[in-house]
This record gives structure tokens, sequence and C-alpha cells, in this order.
């Protein structure tokens, strides 16, 4: 075995993200804070109950929901960002033949129409220096693309699989690299005359493999809401069996920063500061206008784990690193929020539910956050028992950054 393979064994890469690719609606868009698949797969088979009722409060790219309705559950996905919200449902929906019929019928006429559109007077996103994401052939292609989807009769479900392609090859003609654990740019020695033939069969193609994921029917039923994990009951009965989910880590890791190109493309970000504001509604946000509004947060409650935190976050501030204050009540405010989210998890979990946390711990200045200790304490004061915690893997060359499994039981 390889020096990189012993090392991708060490870090069970199996569990991340990488292993969604291949795997028919998982591998339909890539999205690094994605877990794998087989780790729901596995819980849910775990938890033994007869079609529990399943429900992700961070669902992002909604990789419980499907693999709860590939299981024949039903599942209520939850997320606060709209474009995953919208995602999330085109993956978990089931689709009839003919719809999918109509939608290949409708591909093909938009990639024989297309090469002949003038793209030069056609809307396109107002990203930030949009040409270091594509290249002006490229940039053309899409452009009509995004314009002929939008001038389709097609019912909803149908035009989702068509946007859901057009995010594929918008990523795959791109100069951005998604390699790392999240995004960057790559320089690319492409380009020219060939690309928009590229672009268009490049869309053909993805347009190909969503429609083959489509096909596959969905025993169970999926609900994704647009909502805020800090209070589900909003949205939520009493009514879930296992809550599998894996919230944002205290990395200052932004979703909507890595989710830009395709929230520009969709119409769900319509401006820069629109970036910043909806990071700032997510837990753990630090994306423009957020990193202001962390820095003059102020706590209004009183954590039960006061103490431990507060020696943190202290530690952090005497570390004398750059933004040290800053980062301290970030992990200060990161805690507080996961307070509120338990208590409301405590209200939507029936008796004897079951609720599994994947998280990974963090490090500023080579101060250890160890969230998955005040997971488990802030779960134990929510109100659950039984509660544990297990190393799912290792995560990276850092010694002491693991992911885990923090679980525990309503009574
Ligand atoms: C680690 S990702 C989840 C990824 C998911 N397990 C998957 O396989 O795609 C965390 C998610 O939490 C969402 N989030 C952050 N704050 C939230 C909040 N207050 N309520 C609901 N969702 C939130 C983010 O938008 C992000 O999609």
């Amino acid at each position: 075995m390889g020096a990189a393979e012993t090392a991708s064994r060490t870090r069970n890469e199996h569990l991340t993200f990488r292993a969604n690719r291949d795997a028919g609606r998982h591998g339909w868009l890539r999205l690094t804070p994605a877990y794998s698949h087989r780790l729901v797969a596995e819980a849910l088979e775990r938890c033994g109950r007869q079609r529990p009722v399943v429900c992700d409060p961070f669902s992002g790219s909604g990789t419980t929901g499907l693999v709860a309705a590939e299981q024949g559950h039903d599942a209520h996905l939850v997320d606060v960002n709209p474009f995953l919200v919208w995602f999330a449902a085109a993956k978990t929906r089931n689709y009839r033949p003919d719809e999918l019929a109509e939608v290949a019928e409708v591909a093909a006429h938009i990639v024989r129409q297309g090469p002949g559109v003038d793209a030069a007077e056609l809307w396109q996103p107002p990203l930030h220096r949009i040409e270091r994401w594509w290249r002006p052939e490229e940039l053309a292609a899409l452009k009509a693309l995004r314009y002929l989807i939008d001038e389709t009769d097609l019912p909803p479900p149908g035009t989702d699989l068509l946007l859901v392609a057009l995010c594929r090859t918008l990523i795959a003609v791109s100069d951005a690299a998604f390699d790392h654990q999240s995004m960057s740019f790559a320089s690319r020695d492409s380009g020219g005359d060939g690309a928009p033939a590229r672009t268009w069969a490049r869309w053909e193609d993805d347009v190909g493999a969503v429609l083959a994921g489509a096909a596959t029917p969905l025993p169970g039923r999926v609900a994704a809401h647009l909502g805020d994990a800090r209070a589900l009951e909003e949205d939520l009965p009493r009514c879930v069996d296992v809550l599998f989910t894996s919230p944002p880590y205290a990395n200052r890791m932004s979703y909507v920063r890595e989710l830009r190109p395709y929230m520009y493309w969709l119409r769900y970000l319509t401006e820069p500061r629109d970036a910043g504001e909806l990071d700032w509604t997510a837990i753990g946000g630090t994306w423009g206008v957020a990193t202001s509004r962390v820095g003059s947060w102020e706590p209004t409650q009183e954590l039960p784990l006061d103490g431990e935190l507060a020696e943190v976050c202290e530690r952090i501030r005497d570390s004398g690193g750059r933004n040290a204050e800053l980062l301290a009540r970030y992990v200060h405010k990161y805690t507080d929020d996961m307070w509120r989210h338990f208590r409301s998890a405590a209200g939507i979990l029936n008796p004897g539910g079951r609720a599994i946390y994947v998280v990974g711990n963090s490090s500023f200045f080579g101060e250890v956050v160890p969230v998955q200790e005040w997971y488990a304490q802030l779960l134990v004061e929510a109100g659950f028992r039984d509660v544990s915690v297990t190393v799912i893997r290792k995560r990276n060359s850092n010694r002491a950054l693991f992911e885990y499994a923090v679980e525990a039981t309503r009574p």
C-alpha cells in the first residue's frame, strides 16, 4: 500500500464526500462538507427501528434525506440556506418516466440551439471578478444555457433537473478547484475556440448523469424545509425517531462562500452583501458582514458549560494570534447557538428517539476546541440520556483534529 493510500485509509475517506461521487443522485454535486451516504446508511440500519421518521436539521446537500428515502423512510430536512433546500428537494424527489423523457427532449433541443445563441446581451450573474471563474468563451456558453433554460416551459421538477446539470457544468468548466477542504482557483491552459463546444458537450453529459440518477425511484418521502435548527419547532411537530446530522464545525468554514457560484447562477444571491447577510443567519458563519457582527456579539444567556468555555476562549484571546479576540467570540457564539439547537432538538424528538451528531473538533493557535465534549454535556443539560462520543476518523495531518459521532437518546 502506498503512503497516500495508507493516509487515506487512516482518515477513512470513504466516510467523507469523496464516497458520494459515483453513487447516483449522491454524486450530483460535490459539496466538500457533505458526509458519505455510507455513514448515514449504516447509522439508520443500526437504529433497528421499523420505518423511523428521520430528521436532519443541518441538511446541506440532503445526504441524510436521500439515504432515508432510499431505505423507505420518511424524512424532514431543515437548512438555513435556500439554495441547499432547493437542491435537497430536487435530489430527493420522485420523478415519473414521462417527466424524465420530456426533460431529455428539451435538453436535446437546447443543445442543438445553444451554440447559435449570441450571448453578448444576455444576463450574467453579478459575481465579483467573474473573469477569475470563467474564460469569456465558457462564460458565453453558460449565459446562453441559463437563458435557454429560462425560456423552457417545463414544469418546475423538470427545470430543476436542467439546473442541477447546469450547476455541475459551471463548476466543471470553471477555474475553481474543489480538491481542498474549500474552494481555490487553479490555472488552466485550455480555453480558446474549443471551449464553447466543450461546455455544451459537458452539459449534455451532465444532463445524462442527472437523468440517470433521477430515474431511480425512492420508496420514502422527503420534505425539505427552509428553517433554523435553533427553532425546529416552528417547522416540525414532535415526530422524529432518528435525528442524524452534521452541524457546521467551529472552524470558520463558510458554506455560502463555497456555494457562491451556484447561488449566483441560480439567483439565490443577487448582490455581494446578501452573501454576508445569509452567512450571519448560519451557525458558525463569518463571511462578509457576518465577521464584523461576530466581532461585536455579546452573549445574552448563560450556558451550562460556561466555565470550560470561558477558559478555552480566554486561552485563544491570550494566544496573541491574529484576530484572537474575534475568534474567541466566534467560539462562544458557536457554542451558544448549538445550545439553542440542542434544546430545540429535544422538542421534536419522540420519546426514545436517538440523536446522532457527526462533528469535528477544531483548533485556533494550537488551542483545541473540544466541541464533541461540549456537545455531550449540552445534550445532557437539554434532557438527553445515554450520551456517547466515538471517534469516526482522523481529519488531516494535524494530529489533534478528529471527526466524532456524538450520540444521545431522548427519554
Ligand atoms: C456540515 S453542513 C451539512 C452537510 C450535510 N451533512 C451533507 O451531507 O450535505 C452544515 C449545514 O448546516 C447549515 N446551517 C448552518 N446554520 C444553520 C441553522 N441555523 N439552521 C439550519 N441549518 C444551518 C449550513 O447551511 C450547512 O448546509
